[in-house]
């Protein structure tokens, strides 16, 4: 039997304590366990970026990550940025310019656009294709989300 870790983690600024396998996946850990369902589970192997979250302040895909080695680590998910009364200067750009998607991988595309901004306010076009080269949509051409997180600065 697996001795289970005793894991601290900050989500969305609460702290939390849990025991878990150590052997499970930050995704897991914040869908199951703390029933936080923004991060989605899409190819779980670290290509689609649907489980994007915001780690110590940089976007990671949570279904690569082991929660085990959060261990006192900041964790910030969509239900974090998302104020109860509105939407987050990026959801509310991507609606006004079309570049929303879907539910599924929405989410994990504003989470990196977020953690992008934050270390690049001003981001070029191609800043903006790099900083979400790794959140994938075959529906897309991607043009208006570009588009869309170019413009959150100018709003
Ligand atoms: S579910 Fe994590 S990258 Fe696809
Ligand atoms: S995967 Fe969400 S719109 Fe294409």
């Amino acid at each position: 039997m697996v001795k289970k870790f005793h894991l601290t983690l900050n989500v969305n600024g609460e702290q939390k304590e849990l025991l878990i396998d150590p052997r499970r996946s930050l995704l897991d850990v914040l869908r199951n366990d703390l029933e936080l369902r923004g991060a989605h589970r899409g190819c779980d192997s670290g290509d689609c970026g649907a489980c994007t979250v915001i780690l110590n302040g940089k976007a990671i895909t949570s279904c690569m990550t082991l929660a085990a080695d959060c261990d006192g680590d900041s964790v910030i998910t969509v239900e974090g940025i998302t104020p109860a009364d509105g939407l987050h200067p990026v959801q509310k750009s991507l609606v006004e310019d079309g570049g929303i998607q879907c539910g599924f991988c929405t989410t994990g595309m504003v989470m990196a656009a977020i953690a992008l901004l934050d270390s690049i306010p001003h981001p070029t076009e191609e800043d903006v294709r790099e900083g979400l080269a790794g959140n994938l949509c075959r529906c897309t051409g991607y043009k208006k989300i570009v588009e869309a997180v170019m413009n959150v600065e100018r709003k």
